[in-house]
């Protein structure tokens, strides 16, 4: 009997060493936050909070914020709500968000952070009733620059210039842009309408863009700021009591520097006038955002970003076999999961490749991280179906899951901006909770789609 307690003692040493060996640098790194930032509470004797709404914004490094947030949801076992197949890895945007875009699969979510127009009624509906509603701004000029690049193809607007240059297109908006016209979302005030605001209310009437932020401050616990996003972060991590290790991040859907086009003297103010409704929201929100970081501190903002910096750099090297990634165009990385998406053949988007050479394990946990959205959409998607068959196998199968079978289909990205026909309506199970009985409407759509 001796000997058999001799080896359970040393299996449990053992087993003390090795967790303390894998979760002793996240142990660390809590307390040092806990020491040096803005913590008054010991880590972990809060909850964190889970139930979340993200509204993500076009070309604001909101990518990188929806990865940091399908990691979370995956290590806490939270359910993301998705789109449907046929809304393509976004809510059917740039159509108003209705909860007839979830997949059925994806129900009685915690989270939701794919593109959308944000529909606050819709929202309440599908979330639980303590979510927390952030989303995040980028300053207009460089923002604008950004769109302008990135949908070169894709808006019409843009393409009508000629030479692709952003200056004519300033000097004479209104000879390129039709307000009418699908995708002109990306041309003017991209951040009010992504918000569900009027993008061409006239910009004289300041009453409208006043009331307007008024509406999205009630709404909105936190906005981050693009410019300052590891502050923003430390905001979120105390906002929603998460620790340092829930916020790390590699930064996603980056252009290599050649497709930058520096703006020339003049132009950013002409950018801000055009686009004058998000420049007040900008505006507004980051003189909001820089009371928020006073109050909890300057200082201690300023380690734990730093700490998280530390943290970063470290999570790198162990990832990337002891090295800091180069970005690469997405034709020379060799995982296809690991190519982000590319808008025209004018920009890169960059993206990374994981060394062949590092553990099977820091494989698994490091690919999450450069896993570009429609990539990651689509296996959280997979994952959580699986999840959901496993707790509804009992029962009799629906005609709604049938039905969604049917509609299955792979829309390349941004194909369904360019529907002018009401996008399809798939009807929710019974389960589904709050609006879906009243609202079924099966069968529409299908056909007038053709898929
Ligand atoms: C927002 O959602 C609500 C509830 O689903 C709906 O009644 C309303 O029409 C939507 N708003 C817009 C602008 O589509
Ligand atoms: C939120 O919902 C829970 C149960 O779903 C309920 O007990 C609680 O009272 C609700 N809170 C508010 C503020 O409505
Ligand atoms: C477009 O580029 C061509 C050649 O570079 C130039 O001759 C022309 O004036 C440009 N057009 C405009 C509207 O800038
Ligand atoms: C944001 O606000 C801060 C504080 O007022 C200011 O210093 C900074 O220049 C602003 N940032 C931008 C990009 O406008
Ligand atoms: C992987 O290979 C690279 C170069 O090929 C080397 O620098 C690195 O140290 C290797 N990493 C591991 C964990 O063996």
């Amino acid at each position: 009997m001796k000997w058999q307690k001799k080896i359970f003692l040393a299996l449990i040493v053992i087993c003390t060493v090795s967790l303390l060996l894998h979760h002793g640098g996240h142990f660390t790194w809590n307390m040092e936050a806990f020491r040096f930032g803005c913590s008054h509470q010991y880590p972990g004797s809060k909850p964190k909070h889970t139930n979340i709404v993200f509204l993500k914004t076009h070309k604001t490094a909101s990518t990188t914020m929806q990865n940091i947030l399908f990691r979370f949801a995956e290590r806490n076992n939270l359910m993301v709500a998705l789109p449907v197949q046929a809304c393509g890895h976004q809510f059917c945007y740039p159509r108003s968000f209705s909860s007839h875009f979830v997949h059925l699969h994806t129900l009685r979510p915690n989270l939701i952070t794919n593109h959308m127009r944000f529909n606050k009624t819709a929202l309440q509906r599908l979330m639980p009733n303590d979510t927390l509603y952030i989303t995040i701004l980028r300053e207009p000029a460089s923002m604008f620059e950004s769109l302008f690049t990135y949908y070169s193809r894709h808006c019409m607007s843009f393409r009508r210039v000629p030479n692709g240059s952003l200056e004519a297109f300033l000097a004479e908006p209104f000879r390129y842009y039709r307000p009418q016209e699908v995708e002109s979302m990306y041309a003017r005030n991209t951040l009010t309408f992504d918000l569900g605001g009027d993008k061409d209310h006239p910009s004289k009437d300041l009453a409208y863009a006043q009331n307007f932020v008024a509406e999205v401050e009630k709404v909105f616990s936190l906005v981050m700021i693009s410019e300052y996003f590891d502050e923003s972060l430390i905001l979120l991590r105390h906002l929603l009591s998460w620790d340092l290790e829930d916020i790390l991040y590699v930064k996603l859907n980056m252009r290599t520097e050649s497709s930058k086009k520096r703006l020339s003297p003049g132009l950013p103010e002409k950018i801000r006038a055009w686009n004058s409704i998000d420049t007040y929201l900008y505006e507004y929100f980051n003189a909001s955002f820089w009371l928020k970081l006073s109050d909890l501190g300057l200082d201690c903002v300023a380690k734990e970003v730093q700490l998280l910096r530390q943290v970063q750099e470290r999570l790198m090297r162990s990832c990337f076999g002891g090295k800091m990634p180069l970005p690469r165009p997405a034709a020379e990385i060799k995982n296809k999961d690991l190519r982000p998406w590319q808008p025209s053949d004018k920009v890169d988007i960059v993206g990374y490749d994981l060394p062949v050479n590092i553990s099977h394990e820091a494989q698994e946990h490091c690919l999450k991280y450069i896993m570009p959205e429609i990539s990651y959409t689509r296996i959280l998607l997979h994952s959580q179906s699986l999840r959901h068959r496993r707790s509804y196998q009992n029962r009799p199968p629906q005609k709604s899951h049938i039905l969604q079978h049917h509609m299955r289909t792979t829309l390349p990205r941004h194909s369904q901006v360019r529907l002018s026909q009401p996008a399809p309506s798939v009807d929710q199970s019974p389960d589904s909770g709050t609006e879906s009985k009243s609202n079924v409407k099966r069968s529409e759509g299908t056909t007038k789609l053709g898929l």
